[in-house]
């Protein structure tokens, strides 16, 4: 059925702003500046003054952020990288008193994978599950939590379904067993206002990709005095805690997207109109269709949807020839499409996981793009679903 009022945008329209974020127009302005700077932070002579001003006002405006000391921070290439380290760091200083993790179900692969992969080297891990509305079990988290306890890992918030998890609450009960706290906070920046300090969590880990700066830029919180071995070895950077001569062009892109971050607040409000504008659109004008985990609280931009009777994977590519780009869960391996193992984990059945799709709205988001885009989804739902109706048919007539 063609829609005659929703003409295909001239340009893309991007809606998967929690795989990655477009750069933002105040770094793009900056870049060709950046990109005359090439000296290393670590040399002694007048080339590495400009680097090292860099690394020093980035570290000092992310400790502004998030309130903590600019020792605090550790400069790395992402969270996956954050993430490894702080797991492997619990477990490589703490393994002979305390060698069990728990671990979210719905954690991002870098954690799941290193978790998978301290359990070969001898630890335990409890997976923490989550119900279907996205609730983590705090009663598994306690009857788990121990005096062999390393660490507790806790994401702020899902990176599929949006969930916020209650991390301040998770931080005390870790503590009053003794265990460290990590929270992967990728989700946060730019999504969500929130007093990090009050978070409490000994280790926190961030990737500028994720609130409109540059891929292979991350930093890792990791709190005085926490235990920390360095995953990459090399030349004393980082107090010795990172090797490898720093990002400079990344931390200057960083540094100016963190201005920006700090007066995002009516950024995030208008992603939450915009947000559940759309989704009431879809639930009016699309029969069959739920949105995962709607009861808890979700960051603002963030819609997951099940939207029965269509393949997500065949969806998703019918809507980027329209020129959208959003995404399902799927980890699509080796052309085998796989359904989301977090939305497996909130107790989905396959069918439904692999009818999935989301929508994470940005901070450039407007709202003519979501209301073609609801249109557009119509329109091509209707189709897929006349389609499958089509083959069902001749199936039953064969
Ligand atoms: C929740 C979460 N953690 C970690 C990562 C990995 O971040 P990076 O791309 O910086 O390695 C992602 C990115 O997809 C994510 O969404």
């Amino acid at each position: 059925m063609q829609n005659h009022e929703n003409p295909t945008p001239k340009s893309r329209v991007y809606l998967d702003h929690n795989a990655t974020t477009p750069h933002s127009p105040a770094l793009k302005a900056k870049w060709m500046e950046f990109i005359e700077i090439s000296g290393n932070p670590s040399s002694i002579h007048q080339d590495s003054r400009i680097p090292k001003t860099i690394l020093r006002e980035t570290r000092q405006k992310i400790s502004d952020l998030l309130s903590c000391s600019p020792l605090e921070i550790i400069f790395n290439s992402g969270a996956s990288e954050g993430n490894s380290s702080v797991l492997k760091s619990a477990f490589n200083t703490l393994k002979e008193t305390r060698n069990e993790f728990l671990v979210s179900q719905v954690e991002h692969p870098s954690i799941i994978k290193t978790a998978e992969y301290l359990i070969s080297q001898g630890a335990v891990v409890h997976f923490i599950p989550v119900s279907k509305s996205g609730m983590i079990d705090m009663n598994f988290i306690r009857s788990k939590l121990s005096h062999k306890t390393a660490l507790v890992s806790v994401m702020y918030a899902n990176n599929e379904t949006g969930t916020v998890f209650p991390i301040k609450e998770i931080t005390e009960l870790a503590h009053a067993q003794g265990a460290l706290m990590h929270s992967d906070c990728v989700q946060l920046l730019g999504k969500a206002e929130v007093a990090f300090k009050e978070l409490g969590v000994d280790y926190a880990t961030f990737s500028a990709h994720k609130f409109y700066g540059l891929k292979g830029t991350g930093f890792c919180y990791v709190k005085k005095s926490t235990p920390w071995v360095p995953l990459v070895h090399g030349g004393g950077q980082e107090r010795g805690r990172r090797g490898g001569t720093e990002n400079v062009l990344g931390l200057a892109a960083l540094n100016v997207v963190l201005d920006e971050i700090k007066n995002c607040g009516p950024k995030i409000s208008e992603m939450k109109r915009l947000r559940d504008l759309m989704e009431s659109k879809i639930l009016s004008d699309i029969s069959n269709v739920s949105i995962t985990a709607k009861e808890g609280q979700r960051l603002t931009n963030t819609s997951s949807l099940v939207i029965d009777d269509v393949d997500g994977e065949t969806l998703l590519m019918s809507l980027d020839l329209k020129f959208y780009s959003v995404s399902t869960g799927a980890a699509c391996s080796s052309g085998n499409p796989e359904p989301s193992p977090v939305l497996l984990a909130m107790g989905l059945t396959r069918a439904e996981a692999q009818s999935s799709l989301r929508i994470s709205l940005g901070w450039g988001t407007t709202e003519e793009q979501v209301v073609n885009f609801v249109n557009t989804l119509n329109e091509v739902v209707t189709k897929l679903r006349e389609i499958n109706l089509e083959e069902k048919k001749k199936e039953n007539v064969g």
